[in-house]
């Protein structure tokens, strides 16, 4: 499979379909006499949430506006994962839903991209049980979603466009509508060559192309005039990030942290078999690089970590850990972990046990194993039954409970800096953010600090000083003392 760099033609093509699409929209919002919306839902991870950003980004620029009411979108669409099964039911459910509303408006649309269409068997499915959905678009080429919408708007019939090759896109050439308006969201690199057992992503996003050095500090530059505070370098592996020059990640890290305005620098997610001593020493020395390591063990078990085929043993995890705690003793560290891989045995299931107290985990994503397609894994023999996987689950879940908890506990009597999100969900007049080592925190603003005329959400955004008062087990209370 080559690595194509978008061309000249692609992107004539894209915008000529934008220019149809956006008298095509103004006409249909002058016969309906109201302005034509639409709606991106996301399911994934960030690398899918950035490119949700993309998606809302073309169709703002097609003359649509964001959705925000109880009904539907005039334009919906799905940005699916496949990274667990649940994913996809989720989406097959949410098909389901929308059916009345598409059958009941001819103009609407309905869309599918993402990971999910990646797995033939899923868009077999769309096609025998969904035929409503209009389009149907991998996630190698989001750049091209105007020329898809047009030839599925000519055609008015289901447009199925699946390829795998290798696209690398110049995001500066996509406009991003980004959903929040203090982090942005920066790719480095797309697809995995990894090919852990489990995993779909490989399948789904292809192999690992790197951004150019210049392009991303580029974008980073631009970011920090336009004001926002924190910037995620996002890939699969970003310490596997090399440019054509030969820039490794250790290098970009320091350009983007010698960047001024970005208050916040994170990364993620790193590999433990690329992570290197040189990545800690900078996030130590650095005062805008995020105290905190996301490095996935998936499994305390040298012997599954084989099956699996992360090429690191747990002697080698846990040397970077004690590293990362020592240079780094404010820090937090997350991780994630697979429950009931094929072959797990309660011994191998000790051993993570165990390895999970000994790096104290400040948070974890944990899964239980779930098959998919196309995947090695998927295919071993002794697939571990349901009830042992969710019995075991449940010890990991308690023990990491309680360490959660611990590092949240670990904060109390504290002042620190906090870069304020919004509004807590639970309660109005309390504001949510995290702090340099991404603890969450919820917080009051005490009457003297209050800005006159100013609502909790138009806080987002900025920074404030916070004392920790209390801790739950998913986040910490406190109330700010200053505001900067
Ligand atoms: N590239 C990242 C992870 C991307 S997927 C990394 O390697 O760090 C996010 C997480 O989903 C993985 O770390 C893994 O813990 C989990 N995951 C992936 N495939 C899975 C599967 N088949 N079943 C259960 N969890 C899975
Ligand atoms: Fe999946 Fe492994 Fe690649 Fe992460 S590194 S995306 S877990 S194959
Ligand atoms: Fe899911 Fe695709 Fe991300 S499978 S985790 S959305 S790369």
């Amino acid at each position: 499979m080559a690595i194509i760099k978008v061309g000249k033609e692609d992107l004539k093509n894209r915008d000529s379909a934008l220019n149809e699409l956006r008298e095509y929209f103004s006409g249909l919002s002058a016969s309906k006499g109201r302005e034509i919306t639409y709606s991106v839902r996301t399911y994934g991870c960030q690398l899918n949430e950035s490119d949700s950003e993309k998606l809302c980004g073309m169709l703002e620029s097609m003359g649509l506006t964001e959705y925000e009411g109880d009904k539907t979108a005039d334009v919906v669409i799905f940005n699916t994962c496949a990274v667990r099964e649940n994913a996809e039911d989720r989406l097959f459910g949410n098909l389901g839903i929308i059916k009345s509303d598409r059958k009941n408006d001819k103009d609407m649309i309905v869309a599918v991209c993402g990971c999910m269409t990646m797995v033939e068997k899923n868009v077999d499915k769309i096609r025998k049980s969904f035929p409503y959905v209009d389009l149907v678009f991998d996630p190698q080429h989001i750049h091209l979603f105007p020329v898809y919408l047009r030839d599925s708007l000519r055609r008015k019939k289901q447009l199925v466009n699946i390829s795998a090759d290798d696209y690398i896109v110049d995001d500066s050439l996509v406009p991003i509508a980004r959903k929040r308006k203090f982090r942005a969201l920066v790719p480095i690199m797309y697809g995995c060559n990894n090919f852990c057992t489990y995993c779909i992503v490989p399948y789904a996003r292809g192999r690992e192309r790197s951004r150019e050095v210049g392009e991303i500090i580029e974008e980073l530059e631009i970011l920090a005039y336009q004001g926002y505070k924190e910037v995620m370098l996002l890939g699969q592996n970003v310490n596997s990030y090399k440019s054509s020059e030969g820039d490794r990640f250790p290098a970009l890290l320091k350009a983007a942290s010698a960047i001024k305005g970005f208050s916040r620098i994170r990364f993620m997610s790193s590999h433990p078999k690329d992570i290197s001593d040189e990545i800690i020493e900078i996030m130590a020395s650095s005062s805008n690089i995020e105290t905190h390591l996301h490095l996935p063990l998936q499994s305390g078990s040298d012997r599954i970590l084989k099956l699996m085929n992360r090429p690191y043993d747990i002697t080698d995890y846990l040397k970077t850990v004690h590293y990362f705690r020592k240079m780094v003793p404010d820090g937090s560290l997350s991780t994630d972990i697979i429950v009931g891989f094929p072959g797990e045995t309660e011994d191998d299931f000790k051993r993570t046990l165990d390895v999970v107290s000994e790096c104290a985990f400040d948070s974890a994503f944990t899964f239980q194993y779930s098959p998919r397609p196309g995947t090695k894994a998927a295919l071993m023999e002794d697939q571990i039954p349901h009830d042992v996987v969710t019995e075991r689950f449940g010890r990991l879940l308690d023990l990491q409970n309680n360490l959660a908890y611990k590092s949240n506990l670990a904060k109390v009597g504290k002042t620190e800096e906090i870069l304020i999100e919004g509004m807590s969900s639970t309660a109005p007049d309390i504001l949510t953010g995290r702090t340099m080592s991404n603890h969450l925190i919820n917080f009051t603003i005490p009457d003297s600090l209050k800005i006159e005329g100013k609502s909790a959400d138009d806080y987002e955004g900025m920074l404030c000083d916070v004392k920790f008062t209390s801790a739950r087990p998913y986040s910490v209370d406190g109330e700010m003392v200053k505001l900067k």
